[in-house]
Formats: structure tokens, C-alpha cells, sequence
């Protein structure tokens, strides 16, 4: 946990002091290949190397990857008038802290729900900025006990922005206790144990808590009932990645011409971290070639070494589309999925299924995983038949 002023807080900094990884599909995801693009689409016998069960580690995944820490710190945005997109969000946003700063009090509690990669920590430090307040970072898994919960509140000045991180992940015991800081700005604090154990009331200052989860769904219905403010980050249209990478560029220094940024935007899956990632790879691609400027050639040529075909699809996805293309009128369950491309089902369900949802590759129905026609077909296999090897034709 951290306390960094004036809302240039880390909670990936404090995600990677306390040494916690995010549950399910990330901790397998960890392994990080090194930046040397492949030349061709990795099969799994290629990754034999690196954790056989979680397979390559994609380009495509929204999750934070190491590489990503430094390079997303310099390009975050820092004010509201620079957050692209998430239109309703940010004017709900404004909204409340246009009227907050017309009370003078602290801002509502707010809850950032949505898929990781679409700027929930961007947003909470914004709203510490905004507020020219104190941003102090933790996450749910750093709060193991109520003392680490009361370490932190005791530290919270008047209107200071508390961001936790993961807020599904903090442990009941400990939320038990946020429910009374939220609601009172107060808290007893039990010291000891046993006969000798005191009760002792500690008064707060009114903070604000914004919490960020990738998994609204688990957390309770008290917890979340204790937000004011609950905003849903959505996965973003190509225009706004456009916009995202124009910007990014220009903080880089990088010429974007405008057919990279569309090529690279309809490729990032929604996702302004995975925009970011591939306008990275692209720079290299540019800086190896000697050139300034990136063209729509080079662009190409970047996702073209990275395995990323023109839907956005990766290795894995293709691999999920070529099973179930086997016998497209036959549903699949998740564990039989899971266990015949070598992915965990968590994985499956938070990094590969949405966009595969989201682009109509793939139905969910209740006996299991459905391929659609189109998903057929963007792995090179006939709907109607399906006899094909279920390989990529990319
Ligand atoms: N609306 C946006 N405008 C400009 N850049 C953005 C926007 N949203 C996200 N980004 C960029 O994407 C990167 C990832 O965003 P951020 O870390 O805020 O996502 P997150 O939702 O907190 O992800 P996670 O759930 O993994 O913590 C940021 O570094 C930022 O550069
Ligand atoms: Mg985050």
C-alpha cells in the first residue's frame, strides 16, 4: 500500500509490492515471453519451454503483462478532459465531482466495475487529480487483516481517495470493517484477544473509496450496496482506440499514420492495453527498420508477427474456434474445452471468451460452447461440414 500525492498513485506498484497476482487467469499468464516477436504463429509445441498448461502467453490477453507497467505509466492519462471514451461514465464522473466541489464534501464511494485493460486504475487516479487530493493505493488481497484495513483509514486525510484495487478479493473479515468506514467514518477496532480484549472506536476522516473490479459478480450485496456511484467500463469502438493510439503516439513521439492506427485499433479487442502493446511492437518494428513514421504495411506486419489476424484473433482463440469447428452442431462444456487446448477454464471464460462472444464467433448456451458460422469460417473451416483440420487458414 502506498501513499502517493496528488493522484499519481500506483496500485500496480502496490499490486507488485505486496507481491499479489490476480487470481485465476492471470497467475498462469505471468510467464512472460520476451519481447522478440515470433516469426510465425506459435503452435503449443513451440512453448514447450514455458508452462505447458497455461500455454504461449497471448498478446491478445487484457491483462497487465511486466512489460506493459512502465510503458502504461507514461501514457496514462492524467486528467478527465484526456480519458477517451466511456462517454457516460466520464459525464456521470463530472457530474459528481462538479457537485461535490460545490459542497465541499467528499465524493461518493465508487465502484469501477468491467474487464481488465479498459482503465479502471487510470480513472481512479484521475478522480484523486481532479479532486487535487491524496490517492492511497492498495488492493484487496494486500488488506489479509482488519489491522492492515486500519493502518491505512487511520492514515486518510479529509477527501483523500482510497483505491483498492481488486476490491472482490478483500477477505470478509476485513470487509466488515470498510462497511462501517464507509457508512460512518468509523470504526472499533477490536486490541487483544481473549478477557483482556478492548474495544477501541476510532472516528475517521470522510474519504472517498473507489474500488475496481474485474469481477462485480463476487462481490456481496451489502459490500456493493455501500457505493454511491457503481460505473461499468465497456469495451471501447475502434474510433476511440483510434483515438487512444493518436495519443499514445504523440507522447512517444512516434509518426501513426492514420490506416496503422485503424489497423491496429480493429485488432486490440476493445482494449486500450492491448492498443498499447501492439503500437509498442510496431515502434520497435519502426525503430529496426530505421523509420520514423508507422504505415499501415508496417502495422500489419507487426500483428502479422505476433499471430494476430485481422479479427483480433490469436493462437488460442483460433484454437477454441478449430475444436468446437470440429463438430459446430455439437456443444462443448468448459472443463472438455479447458482440458483439449491446454487453457485453465478460468482463462478461457475472462481472456478469450468475451471477444469471441463479442465479435459472434461463439455462443454460450446452456449444454455448453457453441461455434457460430462466422467463427467457422474465420478459422478456415466449412459451417456446413466441417471436416476441415480446423487450422487457421491466417
Ligand atoms: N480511456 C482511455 N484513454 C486513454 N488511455 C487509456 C484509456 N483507458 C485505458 N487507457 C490506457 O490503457 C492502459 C490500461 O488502463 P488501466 O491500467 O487503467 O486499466 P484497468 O482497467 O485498471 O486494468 P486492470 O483491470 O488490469 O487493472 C493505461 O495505461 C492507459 O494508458
Ligand atoms: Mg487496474
Amino acid at each position: 500500500m502506498g501513499t502517493v500525492g496528488r493522484g499519481n498513485g500506483s496500485a500496480d506498484g502496490a499490486r507488485r509490492r505486496e507481491g499479489s497476482s490476480r487470481e485465476g487467469p492471470s497467475e498462469g499468464r505471468q510467464a512472460w515471453r520476451p519481447a522478440e516477436a515470433p516469426t510465425a504463429t506459435p503452435t503449443a509445441g513451440e512453448d514447450a519451454d514455458t508452462d505447458a498448461a497455461a500455454g504461449p502467453t497471448p498478446w491478445t490477453s487484457p491483462e497487465q503483462l511486466p512489460p506493459d507497467r512502465e510503458f502504461e505509466g507514461d501514457l496514462r492519462p492524467s486528467r478527465l478532459a484526456d480519458f477517451v471514451g466511456q462517454d457516460r461514465v466520464v459525464s456521470n464522473l463530472r457530474v459528481a465531482l462538479q457537485a461535490t466541489q460545490s459542497r465541499g464534501e467528499a465524493l461518493d464511494h465508487l465502484l469501477l466495475a468491467g474487464p481488465p485493460g479498459l482503465g479502471k486504475t487510470s480513472l481512479a487516479r484521475i478522480l484523486a487529480a481532479e479532486l487535487d487530493a491524496d490517492l492511497h493505493a492498495t488492493t484487496g488481497p494486500a488488506l489479509e487483516r482488519p489491522r492492515d484495513l486500519v493502518g491505512i483509514l487511520t492514515q486518510l486525510k479529509a477527501g483523500d481517495v482510497l483505491f483498492v484495487d481488486e476490491i472482490h478479493r478483500v477477505p470478509s473479515a476485513v470487509e466488515e470493517y470498510l462497511y462501517s468506514a464507509m457508512e460512518d467514518y468509523a470504526i472499533e477496532f477490536t486490541l487483544g484477544e481473549g478477557p483482556s480484549a478492548r474495544v477501541v472506536p476510532l472516528r475517521l476522516e470522510r474519504f472517498t473509496l473507489v474500488g475496481a473490479t474485474t469481477r462485480e459478480g463476487l462481490l456481496s450485496a451489502p459490500f456493493r450496496a455501500r457505493f454511491g456511484l457503481v460505473e461499468r467500463l465497456v469495451p471501447y469502438p475502434d474510433a476511440d482506440l483510434v483515438r487512444i493510439l493518436d495519443r499514445a503516439a504523440r507522447l512517444l513521439g512516434l509518426q501513426l499514420e492514420p490506416a496503422a492506427a485503424e489497423l491496429l485499433a480493429a485488432r486490440s479487442r476493445g482494449t486500450p492495453r492491448v492498443a498499447g502493446r501492439y503500437l509498442r511492437r510496431a515502434r520497435d518494428l519502426a525503430a529496426v527498420a530505421g523509420r520514423s513514421t508507422v504505415d499501415g504495411a508496417l502495422a500489419a506486419e507487426a500483428m502479422a508477427r505476433l499471430g494476430v489476424d485481422p479479427l483480433g484473433l490469436d493462437d488460442v482463440d483460433r484454437r477454441i474456434l478449430g475444436y468446437l469447428g470440429r463438430n459446430p452442431n455439437v456443444p462443448v462444456g468448459l472443463k472438455t474445452l479447458a482440458a483439449a487446448i491446454g487453457e485453465s477454464e478460468d482463462t478461457i471464460e475472462e481472456v478469450f471468451e468475451p471477444h469471441l462472444l463479442r465479435m459472434g464467433l461463439l455462443h454460450r448456451t446452456a449444454r455448453g460452447r457453441l461455434v457460430t458460422p462466422e467463427g467457422c469460417r474465420a478459422v478456415g473451416l466449412d459451417p456446413a461440414g466441417a471436416t476441415g483440420s480446423g487450422e487457421s487458414s491466417f
